[in-house]
C-alpha cells in the first residue's frame, strides 16, 4: 500500500510531462525545431530521459507512463471527431473538377511517375474543417501556387503532407510513396520551408546549413559549396557566420528557404517564403525559386501575394475555407475571370480651352465609343474608366483610343486587363475569419 502511494505522485508527474510534451504548441525558442518535429524526436527524448534515471523502480515508472501516454495519444487521434464530409459542391469550378478527376484517376501503378499527387486530402481540427477534400498533382519543374488569405488551409495542407499533422481522410503520394504509410520515404524527397522558422537560434547560418545538410545525408564538401551558393543567391552571405538570433525576420526566412533548397529533393514546399522579406530581397528569393524549377524540381508555394504567384507559378489555385475555387495558369485565370478592362486617360494641358471643357469632350468620346463605360475616378486631369465589355478586341480598343488622341487633348492613355489581384480579392471575400 505504502509503495503504491509512493508511486502515485511520480506517475502523475511523468504523465503530466508527457501530456505537455504532446499537447503544448511549439514555443518560440531554439527548441522549436525539435518541438515541431516532436512525433519524430519523441523516442530520442524518451531514451535520453530513461538513461538519466538511475533507480530501477523510477525507470519502470517512467516506462509505464511513456507507454500509457503514447497509447492514450493514439486513442485520442482515433476517436477524433470527423463529421461526415459534404458531397462535392455542384457549383465547383470546372478547372478544379478537371484537376480533381485527373488526380483521382491516377492508379497505384502510375503514382510513381508523378512528383506529387494529393487525393481528397482533408483536415479536421475537432469540428473545424480546415482542408476540404482537395485533389491536385504537381509535376517536375512546376511551381504550383496555393494562394489564400490567413486561415484558408494552406499551412494545414503542408503539415499533412509533411506528416506533422494527421490526415483526417484522403491521402497524398510523393513519387509513389504514401504520406499515410511511408512518411520516412516521403521526407527523403521533400525540402520544406515551414511558415514559422524552425531553426536553432544559437547556431550560425553556416552551421545551420551544415547541420541540415548532414541530416539530409549530403557530403560535407558538397554542403559547404551549396551553402555558399544559396547564401549568395538568396542574399544573406554577409550574415552566414552570425548566430541566427541576430538575423532579421527576413533573413531567417531566407535561411529557411535555403534549408529547403539545400538537398536535391525533387519536391520543395515553401510556406510563405517571402513574408517579412523586403521588396528587393524578395526578387532574389523569386530568382532562386525559378532556378529550382528550371533544374527540374517541383515547387509548391503558398502566398497571400498575387504578384508573387503571378511571377513564379506555372499554375495556381485560390484557396478559400479549405477548398480550391479556381485553378490554372495565371493567364488562364485572367482570361476566365477578368470582367473587362481598365482604361486610364491622362489629359494634356492646352491653352485653347479650359480643362473642364476638354474633359467633357473626352467623356463624350468615351461614352459614344465604348459599351457602358463607367467612370471610376477623376483626379487632376486623370480619368479612370472601367470597361465591362470583355469581348472587345484589343486592336479595336487601341484603334478607338488612337483616334481619340487625334481629336481630343489626350497626352497618354493605357488599357489593362482586370488584374489577378482583383480576381483574388473577389474570391477571398468569402473567407471565414471566425476561427483564425
Ligand atoms: N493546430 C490547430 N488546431 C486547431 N485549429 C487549427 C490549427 N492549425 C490551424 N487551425 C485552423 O485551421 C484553419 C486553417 O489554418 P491554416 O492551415 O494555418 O491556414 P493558412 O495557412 O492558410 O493561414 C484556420 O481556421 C485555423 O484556425
Ligand atoms: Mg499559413
Amino acid at each position: 500500500m505504502a509503495t503504491a502511494q509512493a508511486w502515485i505522485p511520480s506517475i502523475l508527474g511523468y504523465a503530466l510531462m508527457f501530456h505537455l510534451y504532446y499537447t503544448l504548441p511549439a514555443s518560440n525558442s531554439s527548441y522549436k525545431y525539435l518541438r515541431t518535429r516532436r512525433h519524430q524526436t519523441f523516442p530520442i527524448h524518451a531514451t535520453v530521459l530513461y538513461r538519466t534515471e538511475q533507480a530501477r523502480e523510477t525507470r519502470l515508472k517512467f516506462l509505464i507512463c511513456a507507454i500509457a501516454s503514447a497509447w492514450a495519444k493514439s486513442w485520442m487521434f482515433n476517436r477524433e471527431v470527423k463529421p461526415a464530409l459534404s458531397e462535392e459542391p455542384s457549383d465547383e469550378d470546372e478547372d478544379v473538377k478537371d484537376e480533381t478527376r485527373h488526380a483521382e484517376s491516377i492508379d497505384l501503378s502510375s503514382l510513381r511517375k508523378h512528383n506529387l499527387v494529393a487525393k481528397k486530402l482533408t483536415k479536421y481540427y475537432g469540428k473545424n474543417l480546415a482542408v476540404n477534400q482537395i485533389s491536385f498533382t504537381v509535376a517536375d519543374d512546376e511551381c504550383f501556387g496555393l494562394l489564400g488569405v490567413n486561415g484558408a488551409g494552406k499551412t494545414s495542407t503542408f503539415k499533412m503532407l509533411m506528416g506533422d499533422e494527421t490526415i483526417s481522410s484522403g491521402d497524398a503520394y510523393v513519387q509513389g510513396h504514401s504520406v499515410k504509410t511511408h512518411i520516412r520515404r516521403v521526407h527523403e524527397h521533400i525540402g520544406y520551408c515551414p511558415q514559422f522558422d524552425a531553426i536553432f537560434e544559437e547556431l550560425t547560418g553556416r552551421e545551420t546549413l551544415q547541420l541540415f545538410g548532414l541530416l539530409r545525408g549530403l557530403r560535407r564538401e558538397l554542403i559547404t559549396a551549396r551553402a555558399l551558393i544559396l547564401a549568395d543567391k538568396l542574399g544573406f552571405i554577409e550574415h552566414l557566420d552570425k548566430q541566427v538570433f541576430q538575423y532579421s525576420g527576413g533573413n531567417k526566412r531566407k535561411l529557411s528557404t535555403a534549408i529547403a533548397l539545400l538537398g536535391s529533393t525533387r519536391l520543395v514546399f515553401l510556406d510563405e517564403p517571402t513574408t517579412g522579406v523586403d521588396p528587393a530581397a524578395k526578387r532574389q528569393v523569386w530568382r532562386a525559386v525559378r532556378r529550382t524549377t528550371r533544374a527540374g524540381r517541383g515547387v509548391v508555394l503558398t502566398s497571400h501575394s498575387m504578384e508573387e504567384c503571378e511571377a513564379l507559378c506555372s499554375r495556381l489555385t485560390i484557396m478559400v475555407n479549405g477548398r480550391f475555387h479556381c485553378l490554372g495558369t495565371p493567364q488562364h485565370l485572367k482570361n476566365k475571370f477578368s470582367e473587362g478592362f481598365t482604361l486610364t486617360i491622362k489629359m494634356s494641358v492646352s491653352e485653347s480651352a479650359p480643362m473642364s471643357e476638354q474633359v467633357d469632350v473626352v467623356k463624350d468620346y468615351v461614352t459614344s465609343n465604348f459599351q457602358e463605360p463607367k467612370l471610376m475616378e477623376e483626379y487632376q486631369g486623370l480619368l479612370t474608366y472601367y470597361l465591362p465589355d470583355s469581348t472587345m478586341a484589343w486592336s479595336q480598343m487601341f484603334a478607338i483610343m488612337e483616334r481619340a488622341r487625334r481629336v481630343c487633348s489626350i497626352e497618354d492613355y493605357s488599357i489593362a486587363q482586370t488584374t489577378l489581384e482583383q480576381i483574388f480579392l473577389q474570391f477571398t471575400k468569402y473567407q471565414r475569419t471566425d476561427n483564425i
